[in-house]
């Protein structure tokens, strides 16, 4: 038997939380950005008429390289520090803002929980795991 039960079930406790306090990038941020950035950053692409789609400021969201490589601006995601990372200063600006992303009526602006688990993974160190990228299909559709 354990002769410490107090401290063992505290320690468990104290474990528990550190884990389910770090955001997971597949649960709680991948969904984000396929739902509210991936229509306008993501891989170039051909338009039903032929046109090729570029990403948006030359930031590609789809893929773990374009999230590494950033955007024309560069520092998109720097990791441990959401305050200097564009893709978590954008996001949280006013929304009148013209920088303010994702663009005024285009996708819904991020909730509060969602704002919470960017910063975490970003905070977390912004790993993207064994995630390989999210690809579309020609109507734009996740596949
Ligand atoms: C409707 C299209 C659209 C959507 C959706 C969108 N963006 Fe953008 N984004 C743009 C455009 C256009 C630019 C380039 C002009 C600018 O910098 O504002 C841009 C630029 C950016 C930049 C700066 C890139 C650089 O280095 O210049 C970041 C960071 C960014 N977006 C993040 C996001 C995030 C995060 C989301 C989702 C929450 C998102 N965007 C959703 C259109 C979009």
């Amino acid at each position: 038997m354990n002769r410490y039960p107090l401290i063992t079930t505290l320690l468990l406790f104290s474990a528990l939380r550190v884990t389910s306090s770090a955001a997971d990038f597949k649960a709680d941020v991948l969904p984000i950005f396929e739902k509210k950035c991936m229509s306008c950053h993501r891989e170039p692409y051909k338009t039903s008429s032929g046109r090729t789609k570029k990403p948006k400021g030359k930031l590609i969201l789809s893929t773990p390289e374009g999230i590494k490589k950033g955007g024309s601006e560069g520092d998109t995601v720097v990791a441990k520090d959401s305050a200097k990372s564009l893709i978590y200063t954008r996001v949280t600006l006013d929304k009148t803002h013209d920088d303010f992303m994702p663009p005024e009526d285009k996708a819904d602006p991020l909730t509060a929980d969602e704002l919470k688990a960017l910063k975490e993974w970003i905070d977390g160190g912004a790993e993207t795991g064994d995630w390989k990228g999210t690809k579309f299909d020609a109507e734009g559709k996740k596949i």
